[in-house]
């Protein structure tokens, strides 16, 4: 199957993101919340907490909930990059559909699905410790409740392409994780991490200052991620590394800034923006809630505080707040 994936050049520093001056004008052309869809997920082994749904058996490991406000979030993140890969599921290109996919983390199964149904000669398994998946899925799709972090059971040399997207929360051991992705890809397969920045958010001019909320959000939770060994300060450069230090070559590293918010003067970054800022409506608290109380000892009116103040300020036109989103494309040797 030929797929028009965009030719963008490997870089480091993408240029940066032009504000739209008129902060007056209507930016939400059409509602982004109405694009999400809801899937329903299972019910087993759930518990709940501050009004929301935890999966009980990920509750040691990942603190986000899994109920159905976290699974639209997590659709309408998998919207917002097919809008920043122009439609398109991977940065990488096949000359021939992968016989054998593996999406790590799959989360609600919708990247999964989509990459099935795109790529007909694929067979695809999405892994998850959570049964958020549809139980209903195309015939090359198959949804599998494991833990990554423990030994696969896969075979070796095995699978064609392995992609793994948003996993900054889940994964503790990063290059022991790669090291297993590596074992486990065939010899010649390809590889996509995408991961975003979690530490902080940019600003190229000063519009966001440090007592503002996005900066007191991430003083808050980095003393959480720390005491629940979550490497949190991990950025482009260094997922690059760990996936040439897992021994694969051909190794890219592609960065895209997204505005927080829908500041920018382009129509389709301040649409992102948008998206963005609809994600962070419930992103905030899924992220933050549950850690800054029980791991960060905050009260719940406090936490509250912080991730509807963080949410608030992605409403903020004069700010010009940006993340990173980085894409690591690499190969196994043959
Ligand atoms: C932020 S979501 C990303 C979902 C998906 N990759 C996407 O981009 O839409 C992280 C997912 O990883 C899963 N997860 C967390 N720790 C895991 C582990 N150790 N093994 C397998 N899945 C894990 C969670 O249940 C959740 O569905």
């Amino acid at each position: 199957m030929t797929i028009n994936i965009p030719d963008l050049e490997p870089n480091l520093n993408p240029a940066p993101i032009q504000a739209n001056d008129d902060v007056t004008s209507n930016w939400d052309e059409q509602s982004v919340a109405s694009s999400t869809q809801s899937l329903t997920g299972s019910i087993m082994e759930h518990v709940y907490e501050n009004g929301r749904r935890y999966h009980l058996k990920s509750k040691e490991q990942y603190l986000l909930p899994s109920d159905e406000t976290e699974q639209d979030r997590l659709d309408m993140v998998h919207h917002l990059h097919l809008e920043l890969l122009r439609g398109n599921l991977t940065l990488t290109k096949f000359d021939e559909d992968p016989a054998t996919v593996l999406d790590c983390g799959c989360g609600t199964g919708i990247w999964a699905l989509e990459f099935g149904d795109t790529y007909k000669g694929s067979q695809v398994i999405g892994i998850d410790l959570a049964p958020i998946q549809p139980g209903w899925t195309a015939p090359n799709v198959k949804f599998e409740l494991d833990d990554l972090e423990k030994k696969w059971t896969y075979a070796k040399n095995h699978f064609n392409f392995i992609h793994s997207r948003h996993l900054t929360m889940s994964i503790r051991n990063w290059p022991q994780y790669l090291l297993q992705i590596y074992k486990h890809s065939a010899p010649g397969g390809r590889i996509e991490i995408v991961e975003h920045c979690n530490d902080r958010y940019f600003c190229d001019d000063n519009t966001m200052p440090d007592d503002s909320p996005i900066p007191a959000y991430f003083r808050a939770v980095q003393p959480c991620y720390e005491k629940l060994g979550i490497n949190s300060r991990l950025h482009g450069a260094d997922y690059k590394k760990m996936v040439e230090e897992a021994g694969f070559v051909d190794v890219n590293l592609y960065s895209f800034k997204v505005p927080a918010g829908p500041w920018a003067r382009d129509p389709k970054m301040r649409r992102l923006g948008a998206i963005c800022a609809e994600l962070i409506s419930t992103g905030a608290e899924a992220y933050a809630f549950k850690m800054l109380t029980d791991v960060g000892g905050m009260t719940e009116d406090e936490a509250r505080k912080v991730v509807e103040d963080v949410a608030a300020s992605f409403l903020n036109r004069h700010q010009h707040a940006y993340y990173m989103e980085y894409f690591v494309t690499a190969r196994k040797p043959e």
